[in-house]
């Protein structure tokens, strides 16, 4: 079989990346105003205080969205449009935005998938610690419970938090994305683990409160493809997506660092030994917190590196020279499509979402008004393919979200990179669909049968 008769097909965003109104409807800051303010942060200074004016247009994209037979639609909330102090009062009016976002959703029959943390930290909170306050989980769990009551019986599909790797790992590890801490690997894995019962307890408020639901996160990380179809291969890309690796900056873009805590209710053992001297106090009722069960496993996919077995394991296979890459500079490697899919289903055993996958390029629009983007297309077609295979191999793939609806805020690239199958003129705020939107409309019409 194919892709199944329920599979999800959709596209998605987050608030920062598209929404703009950054000061409007009683918003607080969150850590990615402040660091866009912050000279060299950002490529060009540029911040996403106006974006894709979403705030203002939602109800156009949707109709567009509606247009495009998209059925599903994955965003995110804003947190500090919600709570501006980031705990306590309920901001009424940056709730309103969102029913009105997911009314018109619903009346369009597009089905909402919502995030509630896609980095846009409130910065009050930042400035008691952020993630390394023992309060934290606390804080996320009062905006998840207040979100779950609000949208019971709209929202049925929830992502408590997105690429949890990036947060940590870039924002608080390599400093390259808001907060920008370049902290020790102690406190990054205080951040980590508190994350994951922040993760926890939102899940069980969603549950609590929110009526029946389906939850999840969505991740990256570091996964890796075989470079032939030679058994001891294929052993060798399994082992290198789940070891943990020795450099504590690289660690936190694993994927068993973070999934094992939440799908075995266990830091993985090499983790445990490598860094035995730096982590925190870990209780059994901080584990059983964290590993709440949850309904799928989300992945946000977009390269892998290829590896070979050698006598001590596995070793990375430099790509050939002249290698295709996006525009961000991505190597375009669609057999990740499979074999990342796979190889979490063979550990996990959940049902497989990809949360995003896409390619940012340098589009432009044409003489005939329309922006041609052959380029993307060809992508989709190689990556959907290996999708298409890894469902045939009943593998349980259950959804699949292009990234993204629309060009957006590309944190600290800014508006440099396009991903999107919509093409925003920011000068002017004109959408205009892109060849890839109409095909990838197509691709939806007949489940992925025809590619
Ligand atoms: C990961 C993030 O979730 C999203 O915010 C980002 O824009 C895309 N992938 C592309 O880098």
């Amino acid at each position: 079989m194919d892709f199944s008769n329920h599979f999800v097909w959709g596209a998605a965003a987050s608030s920062y990346q598209i929404e703009g109104g950054s000061r409007e409807g009683g918003k607080g800051d969150s850590v990615w105003d402040e660091f866009c303010r912050i000279p060299g942060a950002v490529f060009e200074g540029q911040t996403g205080d106006i974006a894709c004016d979403h705030y203002h247009r939602f109800r156009d994209d949707i109709a567009m969205m509606k247009q495009l037979g998209i059925r599903a639609y994955r965003f995110s909330f804003s947190w500090p449009r919600i709570f501006p102090n980031g705990t306590g009062e309920i901001n009424e009016d940056g709730m309103r935005f969102y029913e009105d976002v997911v009314e018109e959703l619903l009346k369009n029959e597009i089905i909402p998938y919502a995030t509630l943390f896609h980095w846009d930290y409130p910065a009050v909170l930042q400035k008691q610690g952020g993630w390394l306050n023992p309060q934290s989980p606390l804080w996320f769990e009062q905006y998840a419970e207040a979100i779950a009551k609000r949208f019971q019986g709209k929202i049925h599909h929830y992502f408590t938090i997105n690429e949890p790797q990036c947060f940590i790992g870039l924002g608080y590890g390599r400093g390259q994305h808001a907060p920008g801490l370049k902290l020790s690997a102690a406190d990054n894995f205080l951040a980590v683990h508190h994350v994951l019962l922040a993760h926890g307890r939102a899940v069980r408020a969603l549950r609590k409160y929110g009526g029946p639901v389906s939850v999840g996160l969505a991740q990256c990380g570091r996964i890796y493809s075989p470079q032939s179809n030679l058994a001891e291969d294929t052993e060798a890309a399994r082992r290198a997506t789940f070891e943990v690796p020795d450099n504590f900056l690289d660690a936190l873009f694993s994927v068993s660092l973070w999934s094992d805590p939440i799908f075995k209710g266990e830091y993985p053992q090499d983790f445990r030994q490598k860094f035995s001297g730096l982590l925190p106090k870990i209780s059994a009722e901080d584990m059983e917190i964290i590993s709440q069960p949850i309904d799928f496993y989300a992945q946000n996919i977009y390269h892998s590196t290829r590896v070979k077995a050698t006598k001590e394991g596995w070793e990375e296979v430099p790509f050939p020279p002249g290698m295709t890459k996006t525009a961000m500079n991505w190597p375009v490697t669609p057999e990740c499509l499979y074999w990342c899919p796979k190889f979490l289903y063979e550990k996990y055993h959940k049902k497989i979402i990809i949360s995003e996958n896409g390619m940012s390029a340098h589009d432009t629009i044409s003489l005939d008004g329309r922006v041609h983007d052959p380029n993307r297309i060809d992508y989709l077609r190689r990556y959907l393919s290996y999708l298409r295979k890894a469902a045939r191999e009943d593998i349980d793939i259950g959804g699949y979200f292009i990234w993204s609806l629309m060009d957006n805020f590309e944190w600290d690239s800014g508006y440099h990179e396009r991903f999107g199958i919509i093409y925003i003129d920011y000068e002017t705020q004109q959408r205009i669909p892109k060849d890839s939107a109409y095909w990838y409309q197509k691709v939806v019409e007949c489940n992925g049968e025809k590619l």
